[in-house]
């Protein structure tokens, strides 16, 4: 298997396959709407392109990311939601588990640490001063240029620069990413004169990672840009199918809409690999700001597995049935790590000798599969080949084009948010932001 699949055979236990192949009409319409942009959201359909590896702002990213390599030991991305996650799951996902503990002749990349992604003081005062004597770089992010969150962070941190490096060397360290016209943060930058790279016009925030929004940080962080988007060049072109029962993005899409009609409210996106666990944060996003409106939505939630099933476990084998689980699992073993024998056996383990750790990984997702079905939990399966910048790519497109089916058979606008302002509205007033 080269490329990633998809099982919903666990769910047949709770409905019946006609109920599945019922959808097969109403997704070749909805796959249409989408193509043809007619439906709710249709000017944020640029995700449904990949940008081109030889497009000249590839080619700037590009070359930012090997100054950011040459000249700093931190670079500091800040950004909140669709500007932050999607970097931030690459990172996790394709960046060795203990990167910060790598040596430099081991790793030619930045720490890359994240800011602005929520307000603790205690954070940033322990940032500042974790930095203080770091070649530092910043990558601010911000298609709306006004967001609190970061906008807060950047003043501290470009207050930081300026105190180090002086007005100007600051400057040269400072990247934006931002709308091309619209915002305090494009403004910020025309009169600084900071380097900037756009987030095109249709593309919304939590479906940007395969813009410079996840780019440039993804680049610095040594990841190879040209996998990434041939992963979704190839998503792009095996899922542009409106026909269901050779999509699995739409399969997906229908199989969690008609569990959500029969009761299933809740999606848990479990996996067994801890450097999807951010892949899951970002889907998490993906899914609850583009489903959740109108009172209606499936509750997105993810877990680690096999660790939470030591917490967790015992509400999704015997708790309030509302739930249904997706299995993320990654099929290749490049640790190739096996149990050994050992002759006075004390830890009773030498039942499981000859075994590599990654098939009984891959047992215990499928022994909990069976367990929680048997509790009447539904369960899916997405298996990807491999941890690498290919499958990262095609998962983010598999996981955005099953969005938009799932948001429209759900009949919402997949791509606003309008319940994020709420919040944020309260807390202007609170803090006496001038109307
Ligand atoms: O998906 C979205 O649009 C949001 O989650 C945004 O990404 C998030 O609110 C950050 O917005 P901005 O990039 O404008 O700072």
């Amino acid at each position: 298997m080269n490329k990633l699949s998809f099982s919903y055979q666990s769910i047949l236990p709770f409905i019946k396959q006609e109920e599945i192949d019922n959808y097969h009409h109403l997704v070749q319409e909805t796959h249409d709407k989408i193509h043809q942009k007619t439906g709710a959201g249709k000017d944020f359909l640029g995700w449904l392109e990949v940008m081109e590896e030889n497009a000249p702002e590839l080619e700037k990213i590009q070359s930012a990311a090997n100054s950011i390599k040459h000249d700093s030991d931190v670079l500091l991305v800040i950004g909140i939601g669709g500007s932050y996650l999607g970097a931030k799951a690459a990172l996790n996902m394709l960046q060795h588990t203990f990167t910060d503990m790598l040596s430099d002749e081991e790793k030619d990349t930045p720490h890359i640490i994240f800011a602005g992604q929520h307000m603790s003081s205690t954070y940033i005062q322990e940032l500042l001063s974790i930095i203080k004597d770091k070649d530092v770089s910043i990558n601010v992010i911000s298609k709306s240029g006004t967001t609190t969150e970061p906008a807060i962070a950047f003043r501290i941190f470009r207050k930081f620069m300026e105190e180090k490096y002086g007005k100007k060397e600051a400057g040269k360290r400072i990247y934006v990413t931002t709308d091309k016209e619209k915002g305090a943060l494009k403004q910020l930058a025309d009169q600084e004169g900071y380097t900037s790279f756009v987030i095109p016009d249709d593309i919304g925030g939590r479906y940007s990672v395969l813009t410079p929004v996840g780019l440039l940080p993804m680049a610095a962080g040594g990841i190879s840009l040209e996998q990434a988007l041939s992963g979704a060049r190839d998503a792009i072109h095996d899922l542009n199918e409106p026909d269901l029962f050779k999509n699995p993005a739409y399969q997906y899409a229908a199989a969690r809409h008609r569990l959500y009609e029969r009761g299933y409210t809740t999606e848990i996106l479990a996996n067994y690999e801890p450097k999807l666990s951010y892949f899951a944060s970002w889907w998490i996003q993906l899914f609850g700001e583009s489903e959740g409106k109108e009172n209606k939505g499936i509750f997105p939630t993810t877990a680690d597995f096999t660790t939470d099933l030591h917490s967790l476990g015992q509400y999704i084998q015997e708790g309030h049935r509302h739930l249904f689980e997706t299995v993320l699992r990654v099929r290749s073993d490049e640790a190739k790590i096996y149990i050994e024998e050992e002759e006075d056996n004390l830890d009773n383990l030498n039942y499981l000798v000859g075994k590599s750790l990654h098939d009984i990984n891959i047992t215990a997702s499928e022994a909990t599969i069976q367990a929680h079905v048997d509790g009447g939990v539904p369960n899916m399966v997405i298996d990807i080949p491999a941890l690498d910048a290919y499958n990262f790519g095609y998962m983010v497109h598999f996981f955005e084009k099953a969005c938009a089916m799932s948001g429209y058979l759900l009949n919402v606008n997949p791509f606003d948010q309008p319940g994020v302002e709420a919040y944020k509205q309260k807390m202007f007033d609170m803090l006496g932001k001038p109307k």
